[in-house]
């Protein structure tokens, strides 16, 4: 009993000290949970949200609780063609929050973009300012159907992005072999670049072997979006891994990772055994393993992110610094 109660004075003492909540986007879910004429409650930043899609499809995100008397919309709201009905007293509001009725004040809106199947909402801290920057639309034409798997976790976007950047961490927590930079940490903006690869070592029927290289693309825009691209050239293998990291309330977040694969790799390339069977069948197989791979690697992180503290004062440590500089901007208001 000492030992939980311990754990559970060292998780109080984390959420208090840590990082504040930083502007940008962030998912609130994906598209697919939002059908039309739906309304789903949503938390971020601390806040309580309602998303709806009217019948024509436009999706709105407005505060929760109704300016009227404070229903939660989210519970028992109801989509009446291009407007969302308070369960309370059946006022009604737009897709901007205005109130169907005068003089009622409106309930806050914000500013929602639909990229890359998920919905996501503008943070820009107290003070409601329009986006300063967006989240770019990646081409599917060419790509597996995503899949997506969901988590939420004691910890906070700056860690996850910071996570990607300090390779030290890769060999040390993850095994990772013979690690090489390809491009160095690169910042602009909002936006933020670094490549590398390296390559693992596997056992196979007892025996030790060195996989192929793999080269990590890794971009960010802002905290809220990782986009992990990761090639395995030898085999002509391209995936990309996306993490959207949105802080739902003090100390937690959700983390959405979506996988999906360059349909076109040679199969033949990888074992001369594999072309007997058809393209479908192995690249689900691969698309497969490489998901589980990099949820199992993902789970090592987690161990350290759910129990780690954030340590504000670091030392020159490769892009390390340079990220943090970087970082700041999102915490400028
Ligand atoms: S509380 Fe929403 S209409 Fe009254
Ligand atoms: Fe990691």
């Amino acid at each position: 009993m000492k030992h939980s109660s311990e754990s559970l004075e060292i998780k109080e003492e984390k959420i208090i000290t840590s990082l504040p909540y930083p502007t940008g986007w962030f998912a609130l879910g994906e598209s697919s949970e939002l059908g039309h004429g739906k309304v789903l409650p949503k938390k971020i930043m601390g806040k309580d949200l309602v998303i709806f899609r009217t019948h024509s499809g436009i999706v709105s995100a407005l505060d929760a609780y109704c300016p009227h008397l404070g229903a939660h919309l989210g519970h028992g709201g109801q989509v009446k063609g291009e407007l969302l009905q308070c369960p309370f007293h059946h006022l009604c509001f737009d897709a901007q929050g205005i109130c169907s009725q005068p003089n009622l004040p409106k309930a806050k809106s914000w500013h929602v973009r639909e990229i890359n199947g998920m919905i996501l909402v503008y943070y820009s801290g107290p003070n409601k300012i329009n986006p300063v920057w967006e989240v770019p639309n990646l081409s599917s034409e060419g790509w597996t159907k995503p899949i997506v798997h969901n988590f939420h976790l004691l910890t906070h976007p700056q860690e996850v992005v910071e996570n990607s950047v300090d390779v030290s961490h890769a060999a040390a927590l993850h095994g990772f072999k013979s690690m090489n930079l390809i491009d160095k940490i690169k910042t602009e903006d909002h936006k933020l670049n670094m490549k590398y690869k390296f390559r693992e070592t596997l056992d196979f029927a007892g025996f030790r072997q060195n996989a192929p290289f793999s080269e990590f693309n890794i971009t960010s825009w802002g905290l809220g979006y990782l986009l992990i691209e990761v090639s395995i050239p030898v085999y002509g293998l391209h995936s990309r891994f996306s993490l959207f990291t949105s802080p739902t309330e003090k100390g937690y977040s959700d983390l959405r990772l979506v996988f999906s694969a360059c349909e076109h790799f040679d199969r033949k390339k990888m074992h001369s055994f594999l072309g007997i069977f058809p393209h479908s069948f192995v690249s689900k197989l691969i698309f497969r393993v490489m998901v589980k791979k990099f949820i199992t690697t993902l789970k090592e992180d987690f161990v350290i992110w759910e129990n780690k503290q954030y340590v504000s004062q670091i030392f020159s440590d490769g892009p390390l610094l340079e990220y943090r500089k970087w970082a700041q901007q999102f915490y400028n208001y």
